[in-house]
C-alpha cells in the first residue's frame, strides 16, 4: 500500500503504508533536540518561512484540507476552529493548552521537552493565520521540568529576534508576536478550555457557560483559539508538505498520524506516534508486543479513561475520531437509554478517541476495582460547580468502591446506571460526561462482572 499524495478522503486506513511517517516526534531521540539551533539544521522556521509569504486565509484553508482535527480531545476540526474567529475581531489569543492531566495521557509532556520549537513555530504560523498577536502556553503544574525547558526555548526564540521583532509576511506587511508561558497549579478541570481561560485570567479555574464559545469571546474577552499542544506541532509540516499529503496518511476525515500513550497489560509500553487509523489489535500486538504472561485481553480504554472501553470483541477497530464513535458496540440495555449514547440523527455516542491514552486491561483485572479508580479520580476533580457533577461523581465513586471491596448492595447496579445519566448532559462542561461515559460503558459491556460483586455481597 502507497501513501496516497492526493486523496482528502481515504475510503480504508492507510495505515500500513504510513508506518514510520514521523511528524510530531521526528526530532525525539536527536542530541539536543530541545535547543533552537538543533531545531533549525534540521530545517525548523523553514515552514513559517513559507507560510509569511501566504496569505492567512490561505493557510487556514491548508490546515481545513489537511484533515486536522484538534488532539486534545474533542477531535474538533482544527481549520474549521480557527475559521471561527470573526474577521473584524480587532485582538486575538492563541492559547495552547498544555494541561494533559487525562489519566493514561503523557503525550504532550514529551513533546514540550523533546521539541518545544516545534511547537514555537506551530504557534508562530497559527498565530499569523488567526491574526493572534500575543499566544500564551498554559502548563500543568507538575510539568516542572517541561516549563523549565519551554521557557528555555522561548528565551532563545526571543534572543534569536524569532519572537518580538517583525517579519516581513505577504502584501508588504509585517508580522510580530510575543509567548508567555503560563503554569496551572496542577487540576484537571483547568484542561477544559473555558476553566483554563478563567484560571489564566487569575480567577477561580471553572468552566464557563457556552455559547459564546471562546472564538467569539475567549481570554479576556477577546476572540481565543485553544489548541492542543500536539495539534500545533503538525501545522508546521501541513504547512511544508501540504494539506493534501497530510489527509492522505489519515483515515476518513482525520488526517496525518496520532501519538498514542499505551499502559496497563502490554509488554512495551509508552508513547507512540502511529498512522491514524491503526487498529487496536496490530497497536497491542504489533507495536506493544502483546500481553505478557501470554494472558487474554479483557478490555481497551482507547482515549484516556473518560472514554467507555471497548471489549475483546472489539479490538480490530480502526484507532481514529470517528470509527471509534460509530464501530464500536454498545449493548442494549437499560442504562445506556437516553443521554449519552443518543447523539440525535440516529447517531449513538459508542467511544472516543479522546486524548490518545489507551489503557490495556488483561482478563487478570478486576474491572470494579478498575473502573472504582477511575471515578475516584474524576469525583476528586469535579470542580464542584454543577451539582450533578459534584454530588454525581461523588455518589459514583463511593458506589463502585463498595462494590469492588465486595460490599455490594441489590440495586447497585441499576443506582449507577441512573447517576451515570443524571449527570450526563446536564453540566455546565465535560468533566461530568468524563465520569458518566465510562461508567455506562463499564455497566453494559462488563456488567455480569458488577453483578457478581453484589451476589457475593448478599
Ligand atoms: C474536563 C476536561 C479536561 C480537559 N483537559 C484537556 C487537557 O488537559 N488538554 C487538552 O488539550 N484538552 C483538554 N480538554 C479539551 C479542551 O477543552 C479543548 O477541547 C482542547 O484543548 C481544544 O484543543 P484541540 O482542538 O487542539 O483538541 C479537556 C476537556 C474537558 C472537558
Amino acid at each position: 500500500m502507497t501513501i496516497s499524495a492526493t486523496s482528502a478522503t481515504p475510503a480504508t486506513s492507510n495505515w500500513q503504508g504510513a508506518q514510520g511517517v514521523k511528524i510530531v516526534t521526528k526530532n525525539f531521540g536527536v542530541p539536543d533536540s530541545h535547543k533552537l539551533a538543533t531545531y533549525r539544521a534540521r530545517g525548523g522556521w523553514e515552514a513559517f518561512r513559507k507560510s509569511a509569504g501566504m496569505a492567512p486565509a490561505e493557510i487556514v484553508d491548508e490546515v481545513k484540507k489537511s484533515n486536522l482535527r484538534g488532539r486534545g480531545g474533542a477531535g474538533f476540526p482544527t481549520g474549521m476552529k480557527w475559521s471561527f474567529v470573526p474577521k473584524e475581531a480587532r485582538t486575538v489569543y492563541l492559547v495552547v493548552n498544555a494541561d494533559e492531566s487525562e489519566p493514561g495521557t503523557c503525550k504532550d509532556r514529551e513533546l514540550l521537552a523533546y521539541d518545544p520549537h516545534l511547537l514555537i513555530e506551530g504557534m508562530a504560523i497559527a498565530s499569523y493565520a488567526i491574526g493572534c498577536k500575543h499566544a500564551y502556553i498554559y502548563i500543568r503544574g507538575e510539568m516542572m521540568r517541561e516549563a523549565k525547558i519551554v521557557q528555555a526555548a522561548i528565551d532563545e526564540a526571543y534572543a534569536a529576534g524569532l519572537l518580538g521583532s517583525d517579519h516581513p509576511v505577504a502584501g508588504g506587511r509585517t508580522f510580530r508576536f510575543d509567548i508567555t508561558l503560563h503554569r496551572g497549579a496542577g487540576a484537571y478541570i483547568c484542561g477544559e478550555e473555558t476553566a483554563l481561560l478563567n484560571s489564566l485570567e487569575g480567577k477561580r479555574g471553572w468552566p464557563r457557560l457556552k455559547p459564546p464559545f471562546p472564538a467569539v469571546k475567549g481570554l479576556f474577552q477577546q476572540a481565543t483559539v485553544v489548541n492542543n499542544v500536539e495539534t500545533l506541532m503538525n501545522v508546521p509540516e501541513i504547512v511544508q508538505k501540504g494539506g493534501a499529503w497530510f489527509a492522505g496518511l489519515g483515515l476518513g476525515k482525520s488526517g496525518g498520524t496520532r501519538i498514542v500513550c499505551v499502559s496497563g497489560h502490554v509488554k512495551k509500553p509508552g508513547v507512540y506516534e502511529l498512522p491514524m487509523g491503526i487498529p487496536v489489535r496490530a497497536l497491542i500486538q504489533d507495536v506493544c508486543g502483546g500481553i505478557p504472561g501470554g494472558r487474554a485481553i479483557k478490555g481497551v480504554i482507547p482515549g484516556g479513561t473518560s472514554m467507555p472501553p471497548l471489549d475483546a470483541s472489539e479490538l480490530d477497530i480502526p484507532i481514529e475520531f470517528d470509527a471509534l464513535m460509530t464501530d464500536a458496540r454498545i449493548k442494549d440495555v437499560e442504562v445506556q437509554r437516553g443521554l449519552p449514547f443518543d447523539l440525535g440523527n440516529g447517531r449513538r455516542l459508542k467511544t472516543m478517541a479522546g486524548s490518545g491514552g489507551i489503557v490495556v486491561f488483561d482478563e487478570s483485572t478486576d474491572v470494579v476495582a478498575l473502573c472504582a479508580r477511575i471515578m475516584r479520580f474524576y469525583a476528586h476533580e469535579s470542580c464542584g460547580q454543577c451539582t450533578p457533577c459534584r454530588e454525581g461523581t461523588g455518589w459514583l465513586a463511593r458506589v463502585c468502591t463498595r462494590l469492588a471491596a465486595g460490599d455490594g448492595k441489590p440495586g447497585d447496579v441499576e443506582l449507577l446506571g441512573n447517576v451515570a445519566n443524571g449527570i450526563a448532559g446536564n453540566t455546565i462542561c465535560a468533566l461530568g460526561e468524563a465520569a458518566a461515559w465510562p461508567m455506562m460503558g463499564f455497566l453494559t459491556k462488563f456488567r455480569s462482572e458488577f453483578e457478581a460483586k453484589i451476589r457475593k455481597a448478599a
